[in-house]
């Protein structure tokens, strides 16, 4: 049986990709990337929005469909709404190919009435595949923390290199980060449930922005002092080191969102890894390097669209 990952050259797409391979699966991947990873042997099929039968053709004979599909913030004149019609499209084509099942990777806390356009679209695309007539499964993850990750390897990069780390506000909002094997474990499992159904993955702590910096900087080796400081001159700052970096560090949306706690699930805990603990093992990495969002996902080749594999 062959399963259909969205992204198994990125992060959460490529440990769900790794969990099937690692289970003895066939698994192909539609992505940008024109990348192939040696351990990992995967089909690849172009992930392009603007044809539809070819989206047809690369899902037909799977069973599942994986979709980590999104934009983290309108860029390069992509806006949310944008990638709201292409998930669309996406659920169309599976739809047509006969995928049996659909795990759709959102957030927590995503919400149809939120000033958020990131929660809200995650919303709209919640709706979207309820309304498909395909089985599904939605999981909602917090923070997602792994190898790949960008934001707490910048925190730990700021960490490691300016003598001040500014927390935007009091600190005190909330996270409850999750590992992204246990996001790939939860994918795969609500994969095989029958039902619809919607579940959050989230990890076992739940602790507070500054709480989380404190973590890292104690890891690292960090003598940073933490300063508080009014969330817009924050925000101003980091969009400063921003420019001076080519990358977007944090936008505002996203600042609001962790300074409401969007991140944190209102369920029991369903992924079992800790955030100290991978913290701890990787402390000799982490931040090492800056890892650009811009780089990664919006420049070329990734923007390149690829003729269809044979
Ligand atoms: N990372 C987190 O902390 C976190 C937290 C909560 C929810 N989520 C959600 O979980 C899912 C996976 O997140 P992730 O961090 O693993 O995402 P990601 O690896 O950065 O990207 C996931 C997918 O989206 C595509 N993509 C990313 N940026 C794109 C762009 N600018 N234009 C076109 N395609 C783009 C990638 O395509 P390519 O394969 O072609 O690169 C890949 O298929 C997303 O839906 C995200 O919203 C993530």
């Amino acid at each position: 049986m062959t399963d259909v990952v969205t992204g198994a050259f990125s992060y959460t797409g490529q440990a769900i990709a790794r969990l099937l391979v690692a289970e003895g699966g066939d698994v192909w991947s539609l992505s940008r990337r024109q990348e192939s990873l040696p351990d990992l042997p995967l089909r690849v099929e172009p992930l392009q929005f603007a044809d539809e039968s070819l989206l047809v053709q690369s899902l037909r004979g799977a069973r599942t469909l994986y979709n980590t599909y999104w934009i983290r913030f309108p860029h390069g004149g992509v806006g949310f709404e944008e990638a709201v019609q292409n998930s669309r499209t996406l659920f169309r084509a599976a739809g047509r190919a006969g995928i049996r099942r659909v795990v759709h990777l959102s957030v927590t806390n995503a919400s149809l009435g939120s000033p958020l356009p990131y929660f809200r679209g995650k919303a709209e695309v919640e709706e979207i595949l309820a309304e498909s007539g395909l089985p599904y499964a939605i999981v909602r993850p917090t923070l997602v923390f792994g190898p790949e990750d960008i934001l707490v390897n910048n925190i730990a990069w700021i960490l490691r290199r300016f003598p001040i780390f500014l927390v935007p506000g009091d600190g005190r909002y909330l996270l409850q980060p999750v590992s992204v094997e246990d996001v790939a474990r939860i994918a795969v499992h609500a994969a095989r449930e029958p039902g619809n159904l919607t579940v959050d993955a989230a990890g076992p702590d739940t602790l507070s922005f500054e709480a989380l910096v404190r973590l890292v900087a104690a890891a690292t080796g960090s003598r940073a002092r933490l300063v508080h400081t009014p969330p817009g001159l924050a925000l101003a700052l980091v969009t400063l080191a921003g420019r001076l970096l080519r990358d977007v560090v944090l936008t505002r949306e996203e600042l609001d969102g962790l300074r409401a706690s969007l991140l944190v699930s209102r369920h029991e805990p369903s992924g079992a890894d800790r955030f100290g603990d991978w913290v701890a093992q990787n402390a000799g990495s982490l931040g090492t390097a800056y890892v650009s969002e811009l780089a990664r996902n919006w420049r070329e080749p990734c923007t390149a669209p690829r003729s269809r594999s044979t």
